[in-house]
């Protein structure tokens, strides 16, 4: 039986009924349940909290990722570089436009190895997309410089990092676009599905604007071609509210993060991911790096501790990417080792995870 859940997305009958609830009846009531002052609320709100001149709303973050593609004009015969170790939107966005993803190694905090970025740059180079993953932001002053250099854009993949700072600026406005999700899951999760698209430049603003509406400039007129992604009304309407609690959301995450730092600084087997002193981390998940990793999340499961791993599957060991041929050993090593632990749990339970860690290494060593 689980008593320690990695999931708990239902929230208290108090809170639904006082904060969600008169929320709904007001669209409810109102009958608008596409578009209206409600998204553009959120929107500016959303873009403020960034601190980019421009928030565009979409349905999903993957498709947040494919708009902003589109608008950067990248398709057909272009490579973008990216990692392997992303859900599987990151690579699945690229190549549904047309273009192809080209996966460079990760360094040992699981982000993409700027080293590396270079030798992976072809004629055909037109962006690179970092995942900010686990909610721990890229080092975007070198991916900056390289992209400058290259004449490249720099599409964020801010899924996971909402409220992430770089060096004082918010994931989201380092790059030409920030793309997030405001899936459930995420610290700045909504009613469904939901994307978000960040940018300082109007006209690319401009453009995922037609993109995301079938191209329409009015009601009747259509100007490129396009499809329909939009953030549901009722949706909008709860993220905005929450937007306002997010970031006490996040430190929430920290303090727990905080807390498994402490426990699990002395356990042989268990490597923790450093924060480093430049980038404030949103902590949309805890991910550890465990020797016998399958093995300690048995016997967590065992003691009724529920655990994760994202992901898997490496994305170019998926059987849709597996004859590129690209070979990572730093990701392929590292994919064996990462493990996500519980994190929107109590103090008393962050202590009751450390303790059973420790014991299984204990036990098996
Ligand atoms: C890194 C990353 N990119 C893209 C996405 C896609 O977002 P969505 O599920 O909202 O389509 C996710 C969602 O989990 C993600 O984690």
């Amino acid at each position: 039986m689980i008593m320690i859940n990695y999931i708990n997305l239902s929230i208290s009958e108090q809170e639904y009924e006082q904060e969600i609830s008169p929320l709904l009846k007001k669209i409810f009531l109102k009958g608008n349940f596409v578009g209206g002052e409600e998204i553009e609320e959120f929107e500016n709100n959303f873009a403020k909290y960034i601190g980019c001149k421009y928030a565009i709303s979409t349905a999903s973050g993957t498709d947040a990722l494919i708009l902003a593609l589109k608008a950067l004009d990248i398709g057909v015969g272009d490579e973008v570089i990216t990692v392997p170790n992303s859900f599987i939107a990151t690579a699945n966005a690229i190549e549904w436009i047309g273009a192809k993803a080209v996966f460079v190694d990760i360094g040992e905090d699981l982000l993409i190895d700027v080293k590396k970025i270079e030798k992976a740059i072809t004629k055909k180079t037109k962006a690179i997309m970092p995942v900010h993953l686990t909610g721990l932001a890229c080092d975007m002053d070198e991916i900056n410089d390289i992209a400058k250099e290259y004449n490249l854009r720099v599409i964020e993949d801010a899924a996971q990092s909402i409220g992430s700072k770089y060096k004082g600026k918010k994931t989201g406005s380092l790059g030409d676009v920030g793309c997030f999700s405001l899936h459930p899951l995420k610290n700045l999760g909504g009613i469904g599905d939901g994307g978000i698209i960040t940018t300082n430049n109007q006209d690319i603003a401009e453009r995922l604007r037609l993109l995301k509406n079938n191209g329409l400039i009015t009601r009747d007129e259509q100007q490129i071609i396009g499809r329909v992604s939009r953030l549901d009304t009722l949706n909008a309407i709860v993220l905005n509210h929450r937007l306002k609690k997010v970031d006490s959301v996040i430190e929430r995450k920290r303090a727990s993060a905080k807390k498994y730092h402490e426990l699990l600084a002395d356990i042989e087997g268990v490597e923790l991911i450093k924060e480093a002193a430049d980038k404030f981390h949103s902590y949309h998940t805890f991910v550890i790096k465990a020797e016998k990793r399958d093995d300690l999340k048995r016997y967590l499961f065992e003691k009724g501790i529920e655990t994760k791993i994202h992901y898997p599957i490496l994305i170019h060991q998926q059987k849709t990417f597996q004859d590129r041929g690209f070979k990572l050993p730093n990701s392929e090593r590292l994919n064996k080792k990462i493990l996500t632990l519980p994190l929107n749990i109590t103090e008393e339970e962050i202590e009751v995870v450390a303790g059973e860690i420790k014991g299984f290494y204990r036990v098996s060593s």
